[in-house]
């Protein structure tokens, strides 16, 4: 019964929160310069982003290239982090060699240091060309050049110094490759597969292009963070897919390669084999610990569970809070994750109303925040689950424990391995 008052009484709050952000984005006093409160104490009544903040973990959103206005506020009110969902692709960014409209990225990455959420860049090298991931003139520069590898080589990196001198300083974290490995199986795109082009990339450099997109990224921005992102469906070490992202990642690490992170999209819901991703929290977080072990950070980078998969279930909004839990859940429990965001911001613009398959699906009603921001059952638990970071080590004695409780209760920082200040900088 309490729980049901703190809920309701944190959805007016959120709500109430709405206003602000439109006085934030407009260059009024940030929203999130308002004192977190400490989520822990008796009766507390926190926001998402303030369990953000007391957690350690980072929780985002993917914004639209429009930055509408209810994106501003559901952001603004609940989110201490972003990702630009299209705006830095390579096909959005670019339609002709050297021709560059920056418009839309300005625009989110002026938002985000307006407002002080920490900025991940989404993406610079992904080989799908029907998801703006690569113009069609890089492929036809490569079909006709002599030298297919040097002509890439030079694309690859005139783009890549091109976007991110321009944004020096100012990007706190890039997806520098995105989907390295096939859809569904765990090696490279070597033919079309699912409506879209072999990997141009790998075809014309082998897994070389990994290594220098992130050598040539880091030479311009070495204070940027750099991570590799994948769809990973069944995140547990043993699962084929998931194996091949691990070694794929250990091999940039043996090579020097400047990576400081993997992401891990989920999307699990588009899986043909494990629709409820992940099937339990603690093999997620043993796969999550398998990259601290090589010295990596890991990120839930593209976080989204349609209501309609789960309409058998008798609370289909309990049943999607559930899996929510679930995934949070493991990234509070393995200290090298360091962030969850979701694919979109609320319920009233999700990508997956409008890609084949779950297009049929429509509304989808994947995300955190319904259509007018008002927080979901899926909130809650993703909120509680960040919390369960602060709960003490199994390992600590028994007054210690008490201790770390109390401390904790009177505001310490959860995270052990990443404490940070509010508004969190991405300098660690
Ligand atoms: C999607 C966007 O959400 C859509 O708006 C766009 O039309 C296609 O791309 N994995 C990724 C994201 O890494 O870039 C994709 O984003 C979703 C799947």
């Amino acid at each position: 019964m309490r729980n049901v008052h703190r809920r309701h009484r944190a959805a007016r709050r959120a709500l109430g929160l709405v206003a602000l952000p439109f006085l934030a984005a407009t260059g009024a006093a940030p929203a999130a310069a308002e004192r977190p409160q400490n989520c822990l104490a008796p009766g507390a009544d926190c926001t998402l982003a303030e369990a953000a903040h007391q957690s350690g973990i980072f929780v985002g959103a993917a914004v639209g290239n429009e930055l509408p206005d209810l994106e501003i506020a559901g952001v603004l009110a609940h989110f201490n982090a972003m990702t630009t969902e299209n705006a830095f692709k390579w096909g959005s960014l670019s339609s002709q060699e050297g021709v560059y409209d920056f418009g839309a990225a300005d625009r989110l990455v002026d938002f985000a240091r307006r407002n002080q959420l920490r900025l991940r860049a989404h993406t610079l090298v992904w080989h799908r060309d029907g998801f703006l991931g690569t113009p069609q003139y890089v492929r036809d520069a490569v079909a006709k050049a002599e030298d297919p590898a040097a002509r890439l080589r030079e694309l690859m990196r005139q783009h890549i110094e091109t976007v991110v001198a321009r944004y020096r300083g100012r990007v706190d974290l890039y997806d520098v490759v995105n989907e390295p490995l096939s859809l569904f199986t765990s090696g490279f795109d070597t033919e079309p597969a699912f409506g879209f082009a072999a990997n141009v990339f790998f075809e014309t450099l082998g897994v070389e292009y990994i290594d220098l997109a992130f050598r040539w990224t880091h030479a311009v921005d070495p204070r940027a963070k750099l991570f590799l992102n994948e769809i990973v469906w069944d995140p547990h070490l043993g699962d084929p897919k998931a194996d091949a992202f691990l070694a794929l990642a250990s091999e940039l690490v043996a090579r020097g390669v400047p990576i400081d992170g993997v992401g891990i999209q989920t999307h699990g819901q588009l899986s043909l084999t494990s629709p409820f991703f992940p099937s339990d929290s603690e093999s997620f977080a043993e796969y999550m610990r398998a990259f601290a072990a090589l010295g990596l950070r890991l990120e839930i980078t593209e976080l989204d569970v349609p209501l309609p998969l789960l309409a058998g279930a008798s609370d289909p909004l309990a049943a999607q809070a559930e899996v929510y839990r679930r995934v949070v859940r493991a990234c509070a429990t393995a200290s090298n994750c360091s962030a969850v965001t979701t694919w979109n911001v609320h319920d009233g613009r999700t990508w997956l109303d409008f890609v084949w398959p779950t297009s049929i699906l429509a509304p989808n009603e994947p995300l955190l925040l319904d259509a007018s921001l008002r927080p979901k059952p899926a909130y809650f638990a993703t909120r509680d689950a960040l919390l369960e970071r602060c709960e003490p080590p199994s390992e600590l004695p028994g007054p210690t424990r008490v201790a770390w409780t109390l401390l904790r209760r009177l505001g310490a920082a959860c995270s052990r391995a990443y404490p940070r200040p509010f508004p969190p900088p991405w300098r660690p």
